[in-house]
């Protein structure tokens, strides 16, 4: 990576604002359940400790739009890391107000103290200037490590570089080595599977992976606007009409560069959009009008698996079917397996696919799964990320 991080800087005993991203997931009793964003900052926080700094934590979590939302709350964040760092993390009750300015004026060398959600000001996703000089106001150094959040242009991502120096932490650096390293010096055969709902998601990323990859294994809710593209049935399914030329001339792409594009052969259909409801597995030429397609079947999971054997790169972003209703996720969690069976580098992109990755029981056995889902998307989709731009070059 060109950009400076926390060990081109001397960094002892100074004040850090620290961005991380700890937008988990929370169940409806406001416990964390996938706590791996909060782990994944371990490394950067415990240097900036090693290194007797103050820490100033900020982070986002959901989208509670400018208002306090209790649901929003990082309260849970300052309990999971401070019994993952065996140290107390101060909450503050706010963000640029009374306490965290009690708290920021009163931190000694080797505390942290974490801001509530900075969402709770309209003035973060504004970008507002004002706003970010408030939350840099009494650190000396920004340090960036929240890589999903990297394709934000907000106050606490970019807004704050303009008044202190800023460098990226060992999470951001570790992101973009991987992701980078992948797309560009990849050992061959690469393959990818690119699953998702919405084909006008995934067209960025799909048209940017047929320039680098030797296959492509398309699936999930995408899958059916390339079958009505070529003029098949696809009953309830998600589809976009609109996008399906575009679908052919993803389709026609693949051919002109010589780049396997794999389609589903056989779906996993469901009477209703719901985790109970009736199941059957067809040809996908042969979808029945009522019916909605929501995983792969089958003979597509032995097609996908068979082919994936010879990969030595594989990058996965986004579940082949509804992977939250167990009855649809087949598909995903096969893939999983494969995945994680391979000798092969394996890349999740984040967000649902590595969420997938996780329910499967197989994280551990893949290269790298990425923190970030919209984020990794716009990387690999070639796209800069302002969070990353905005620091100081090597
Ligand atoms: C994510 O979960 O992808 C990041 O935390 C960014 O969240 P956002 O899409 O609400 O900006």
């Amino acid at each position: 990576m060109n950009k400076k991080t926390v060990k081109d800087i001397d960094l002892k005993g100074k004040t850090v604002l620290l961005r991380c991203d700890f937008n988990v997931p929370l169940d409806e009793n406001l416990k964390i359940t996938d706590s791996t964003r909060i782990v994944a900052a371990l490394p950067t926080i415990k240097y900036l400790l090693e290194n007797n700094c103050k820490i100033v934590i900020t982070s986002h979590l959901g989208r509670p739009k400018g208002e306090y939302k209790p649901e929003c709350s990082l309260a849970p964040v300052a309990k999971a890391l401070s019994e993952l760092l065996g140290q107390e993390v101060k909450m503050a009750k706010d963000v640029v107000g009374d306490s965290a300015k009690e708290l920021k004026a009163n931190i000694k060398e080797g505390e942290i103290v974490l801001l509530e959600n900075v969402r709770f000001h309209k003035e973060e996703t504004d970008n507002d200037s004002e706003f970010a000089k408030e939350l840099a106001s009494g650190c000396d150094v920004f340090v960036n490590d929240a890589f999903g959040s990297a394709h934000r242009a907000h106050a606490s991502t970019t807004g704050v570089a303009s008044y202190l120096p800023a460098v990226a932490g060992f999470l951001i650096e570790k992101e973009i080595d991987f992701l980078k390293n992948t797309i560009d010096n990849p050992v061959r055969p690469f393959m990818a599977i690119v699953g998702g709902a919405k084909v006008s998601d995934k067209i960025g990323v799909i048209e940017a992976l047929l320039d680098k990859v030797d296959s492509i294994f398309i699936g999930g809710g995408m899958s059916y606007t390339f079958f009505k593209a070529q003029g098949y049935e696809v009953g309830k399914s998600l589809c976009e009409p609109d996008k399906c030329d575009l679908a052919l001339s993803l389709m026609e792409k693949a051919k002109t560069k010589g780049v396997k594009m794999f389609l589903p052969l056989d779906v996993r259909i469901g009477k209703e959009y719901s985790p109970d409801t009736e199941v059957k597995v067809v040809p996908f030429d042969q979808m029945p009008e009522d019916w909605e397609g929501m995983d792969i079947g089958e003979k597509t999971i032995e097609l996908y698996s068979k082919e994936l054997q010879g990969a030595k790169t594989v990058m996965w972003n986004g579940p082949v079917g509804v992977s939250e209703f167990e009855k649809f996720a087949i598909g995903t969690n096969a893939i999983a397996r494969v995945l994680a069976d391979l000798d092969a580098t394996t890349i999740i992109g984040g967000g649902d696919s590595g969420a997938a990755a996780l329910r499967s029981g197989v994280a551990d056995k893949m290269t790298h799964i990425s923190t970030g889902g919209g984020a990794s998307l716009e990387f690999l989709e070639g796209k800069k990320l302002p969070g990353i731009e905005a620091l100081q070059d090597k």
